[in-house]
């Protein structure tokens, strides 16, 4: 290894920069160039390439977004557009690619390595936090704060005038932005992809809530819930309860942005590390994360498909809580 490329891609996660600074000056100890390419594939299909010092990476670990920038790019799923990408790590000579982002960024690096065989390594960087194989991904504590911040003050303005909220977070096909907060800011209910969704039942459970004297109530919904998110959620309990005075929610890419957590931060620092390491020791097609705060490897094919299980029990815990 004599030349690394590191990119980000798909949506952003805070952490991200921390991730980026970690490989560049891992790289520089270990007498290897790094090289940065803007907007992940995107900027490898585009030659969008350039030289990285460690200066360039200073006064960023707690710098949220990317400053590398990230993109979906669409081009990249063609044949023609990753024969312009290994062209590019060509005429750079790079000789290994660190990819920092989520499934789609994976799935990605798994058809090009097949194709083209340059050494790929992945870092988990998504708030949605569903890869396999680690426990936790880039950007996913950072958010959580986030949304425990911002429905702490829901909660504020809801106590104040005995409302119940129905809060949409981030969560396309995964419930773990919406359970953790959930049980952080002591939701009445919380809704995931993961189970099923009755609500008349969720309606019974606020009805039951609304005799026990509480001042307000928050249900939190993950985008991806079956019942089609906090408006759809909405209508239904407005329909059914006329008497709940119900306002709706949706927090949105704020879930996205931010200074990186202390732990998402150390985090970044550990993968890209790792990610480093991992080239120079010949690996490749895999995803460093950490399991049981060590570090692990696992191949694009198992951290893409095999969906992290959802706590359950956790789940259960939030219902007990929230009498
Ligand atoms: O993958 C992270 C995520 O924030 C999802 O939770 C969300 O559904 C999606 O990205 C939004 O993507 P975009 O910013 O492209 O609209």
């Amino acid at each position: 290894m004599k030349r690394i490329g590191v990119f980000t891609s798909g949506g952003d996660s805070p952490g991200m920069n921390a991730a980026v600074r970690a490989v560049v000056r891992t790289c520089m100890h270990q007498n290897i160039v790094p090289f940065g390419i803007y907007e992940g594939y995107k900027g490898l299909i585009e030659g969008n390439i350039k030289q990285l010092s460690s200066r360039d990476v200073s006064n960023i670990i707690q710098r949220g977004g990317t400053f590398l920038r990230s993109a979906r790019c669409k081009e990249f799923f063609a044949k023609e557009g990753r024969q312009k990408a290994f062209d590019n790590i060509k005429k750079y000579n790079l000789d290994g690619i660190v990819a920092i982002g989520g499934d789609g960024t994976f799935t990605g690096a798994k058809i090009f390595n097949e194709e083209h065989q340059i050494p790929f390594v992945g870092i988990p960087g998504t708030i949605d936090n569903d890869l396999y194989g680690t426990d936790y991904c880039i950007g996913y504590d950072t958010a959580l704060n986030t949304v425990i911040d911002a429905v702490d003050k829901i909660r504020d303005t809801a106590s104040s005038h005995n409302r119940l909220f129905i809060v949409e977070v981030m969560g396309r096909d995964a419930g773990f932005i919406a359970l953790r907060s959930g049980i952080g800011v002591g939701a009445e209910a919380i809704l995931i992809p993961e189970t099923p969704t009755y609500i008349d039942k969720l309606i019974e459970k606020l009805k039951d809530q609304s005799t026990v004297e509480k001042q307000s109530m928050i249900i939190i919904v993950a985008e991806g819930d079956e019942s089609g998110g906090a408006y759809k959620v909405a209508e239904q309990v407005k329909a059914k309860c006329p008497e709940f005075d119900t306002r709706v929610t949706v927090l949105g890419h704020i879930q996205r942005g931010g200074s990186p957590s202390a732990l998402d931060r150390v985090l970044a620092s550990r993968l890209g590390n790792a990610a480093v390491k991992a080239l120079i020791d010949g690996k490749t097609n895999v995803m460093v994360g950490v399991l049981h705060r060590d570090i692990s490897y696992i191949p694009f094919d198992k951290a893409i498909k095999h969906h992290q299980q959802i706590n359950l029990d956790l789940l259960n815990l939030a219902e007990v809580l929230s009498c």
